[in-house]
């Protein structure tokens, strides 16, 4: 790890990478340059856990910035990119992170984070969240609150929160209309395929993808997969999104019928083994599997490991297993959140949104926690339509207001 965080060559890559991704973040720079007249963490210590990409550099510098003491972690193990926390750690950022960590590793990672004494947390998938409320040596510390980026990690503490358990106000970052419209969908969306084009370098057109889960990341990859030319099959578990999906066009059918035609399996649920070994019974020789939602635990992968009786890499992130029969199944990343380990994440501009969510919903902690319940709040309106405006702003885009006639009738009963 130090030989990773010590490359001079590595932070200079970084350097180049975070050059362009702030090139291309005019919404978050905006954010940061409005906010360092406001906000000032000068001395508050912010533990980061997120992919570390050149996406979440531009945050990070942008939170140093501001004065913030981060320490920072990834988010997963094998998404972190090692010239991004080279270049961070260059910069005198703690960084505890490499690519390609153990299990035990990415959590002793994240333990090292909260050893640091961050009264901010800000979280992606809620690991260091959990870790903070579940392990002995963290559950005294103090903290002022925290953020959570993604819908996996709002549902872990939704659980948290009924629990009666949640010691410090959390915002909900992932359920901004700007985070989740964007990122979830449009970011997604394509930075999955990258992932998968990377990986296999196949043909997308007159294939059968099936996309498991028809929320904001289902969506995205779903419209992208018609984009591409692929005939797009549906599975869901939601009868209103079920038939959202249906009205959009899409063939919607259980997974236990769509597993005999499936070319391309994408899960993008949040939930577990929504592909296991009933279905793995059933697909053609060929099939490819992949996962984009935040865990690998969508795609049965241990179940596919016992019916199988070989398991052998190919390709760069392609493993083949090979079952009794003689039919193959390619497991994409591992079953890994296949968009930040094939590819790079998703791409700067949505980030921009996500993350100036991140910046300002920390910001409102450091401000407001004495106020805040020990809850998960939603991410403040104000905060939400600042975004936007940024974000029109940095693509130069404008926009009507209302008449002072349409202002007066819309805050009217009378016709
Ligand atoms: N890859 C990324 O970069 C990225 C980005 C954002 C979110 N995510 C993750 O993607 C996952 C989905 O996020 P979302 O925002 O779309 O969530 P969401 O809650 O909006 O959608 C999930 C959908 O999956 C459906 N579903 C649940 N169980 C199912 C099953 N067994 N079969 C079929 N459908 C099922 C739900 O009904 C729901 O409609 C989460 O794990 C989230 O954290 C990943």
């Amino acid at each position: 790890m130090t030989s990773i965080i010590a490359d001079a060559t590595l932070a200079g890559r970084g350097k180049g990478s975070y050059d362009w991704a702030y090139k291309h973040m005019g919404t978050l720079s905006k954010t940061i340059d409005t906010a360092s007249s406001q906000v000032n963490f000068h001395g508050v210590k912010i533990g980061v856990c997120l992919h570390i990409t050149k996406e979440t550099s531009v945050l990070v510098m942008g939170l140093k910035r501001l004065g913030a003491d981060v320490y920072l972690a990834g988010a997963n193990p094998l998404s972190t990119q090692n010239e991004i926390a080279a270049f961070l750690a260059s910069e005198g950022i703690t960084v505890y992170a490499w690519r390609g960590q153990s299990s035990s590793e990415y959590q002793e990672c994240i333990r090292n984070v909260l050893r640091g004494s961050p009264k901010i947390i800000i979280d992606d998938g809620s690991d260091c969240h959990i870790t903070a409320h579940d392990e002995k040596e963290f559950v005294t510390q103090e903290y002022f609150g925290g953020t959570e980026e993604t819908t996996t990690g709002v549902v872990r503490l939704r659980a948290l929160e009924a629990s009666g358990k949640l010691k410090y106000p959390i915002i909900a970052v992932n359920n901004a209309y700007t985070k989740q419209l964007f990122d979830n969908r449009y970011g997604t969306g394509q930075s999955t395929f990258d992932g998968i084009l990377r990986a296999t370098s196949l043909l997308i057109a007159g294939k059968r993808v099936v996309v498991s889960g028809y929320g904001w990341v289902g969506k995205g990859i779903a419209m992208r997969a018609r984009g591409l030319g692929a005939l797009v099959s549906v599975t869901e578990i939601d009868p209103v999104r079920a038939l959202e999906a249906r009205m959009d066009g899409y063939d919607i059918r259980p997974m236990g019928e769509l597993s005999r035609e499936g070319d391309l399996f994408i899960t993008a649920t949040g939930q577990k083994h929504v592909i296991s070994k009933e279905h793995f019974a059933k697909m053609k020789n060929g099939a490819i599997l992949a996962n984009a939602g935040h865990f690998d635990i969508e795609i049965d992968v241990s179940g596919l490991e016992i019916i199988s009786k070989e398991r052998k890499t190919v390709r760069n992130h392609v493993e083949k297993f090979t079952l009794d029969d003689e039919r193959a199944i390619y497991l994409i990343a591992s079953g890994r959140i296949v968009n930040l380990v094939a590819a790079e994440g998703h791409p700067p501009e949505v980030m921009a949104l996500s993350f100036s969510n991140q910046l300002l919903a920390a910001a409102r902690i450091f401000e407001k926690h004495e106020e805040f319940q020990n809850k998960l709040i939603d991410v403040p309106t104000d905060i939400d339509e600042l975004v936007a405006n940024n974000a029109l702003e940095a693509m130069n885009i404008r926009i009507d207001s209302p008449t002072e006639e349409q202002r007066a009738y819309g805050g009217s009963w009378r016709l």
